[in-house]
């Protein structure tokens, strides 16, 4: 197993391993690790199918069930499709996945749920021959740049995270009756910090509304200026996806977002499993 950085501040590409079959507990391990320091793993070539995706993700934890069919219907599945291709492989049109464009907003995965995704893991089947990127940032490198104010001003507070908040930014359609009736604002920490490596980020996306006992006024600009000291362009990571390519991240300290591609035009056709968090996040403590 090889393990090569992707980015300056973040990320590994990783080779040698075969997804699709079970690894030893010493190559998951070694993963395992790797994505605690890194946040971001790209594997190339892989041959996944949905079983073997389930097992690997299995490793890390519990799987998280995917939150459109369960907010919206009661329904639990662990596989997320992520693109513009339906359950028989037929092309819908842009305007059917208008609401997923709501992912083309920085953010953290279900950091919208009182346990908030640790990781992300997707692969692509189908990619368009242009553009449909994930962008990914590091909320740690951010952290560290902070000046000693505003760490200050930060350290102990909460954000409060809101799906219907960030999806009604899109247009009022976006979110169900279901969603409506059963997503509701959650509290987050501002500040988290990883419990194997210690180091410390800001934990912020678009779902965050408010900061709990801040005046808007104040709170607005500062979760506007965080969210722009993670995402600043030299220190993004743009993924250009090839089919095979199976990614994991680490929801708990990157923020990603999708580029937009010509729906109308290409399939893109991905699958994306979670890992649920070891609990709230307000529940963390800080060393
Ligand atoms: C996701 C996501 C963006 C994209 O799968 O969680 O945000 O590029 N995807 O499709
Ligand atoms: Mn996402």
């Amino acid at each position: 197993m090889n393990i090569e950085p992707l980015h300056t501040e973040f990320g590994a590409r990783i080779s040698g391993v075969d997804l699709s079959l079970e690894l030893d507990q010493p190559t998951f391990a070694q993963i395992d690790l790797a994505l605690n320091r890194h946040s971001f793993l790209l594997f190339e070539n892989q041959q996944m199918n949905d079983q073997a995706h389930l097992d690997f993700t299995r490793r890390f934890g519990e799987l998280e069930e995917e939150h459109v069919s369960y907010y919206s219907r009661g329904e639990i599945t662990y596989m997320g499709t992520v693109g513009n291709i339906d359950a028989d492989g037929n092309k819908v049109s842009a305007r059917q996945i208008k609401s997923s464009t709501g992912n083309e907003m920085w953010h953290s995965d279900s950091s919208f749920r009182e346990i908030p995704a640790m990781y992300s893991l997707l692969t692509a089947y189908e990619v368009p021959d242009e553009a449909g990127e994930t962008a990914f940032a590091s909320a740690r490198s951010a952290y560290q740049r902070l000046d000693p104010s505003t760490r200050e001003l930060i350290e102990g507070r909460v954000g409060i995270h809101d799906y219907i908040y960030s999806r009604t930014q899109i247009s009022e359609d976006a979110v169900n009756q279901g969603q409506r009736t059963y997503m509701h604002p959650v509290r987050q920490r501002l500040v988290r910090q990883n419990p194997v490596t210690g180091e410390r980020n800001v934990y912020v996306g678009s779902h965050v509304k408010e900061i709990e006992g801040m005046p808007d006024g104040e709170a607005k600009p500062l979760i506007k200026r965080l969210i722009a000291e993670v995402t600043r362009p030299e220190s993004v990571y743009r993924h250009r996806w090839q089919v095979g390519d199976f990614v994991i991240w680490d929801n708990r300290c990157l923020l990603h977002c999708g580029c937009g591609y010509d729906a109308d035009k290409y399939r893109r056709r991905m699958h994306q499993t979670r890992v649920r968090g070891a609990g709230p996040s307000i529940a963390e403590s800080l060393k």
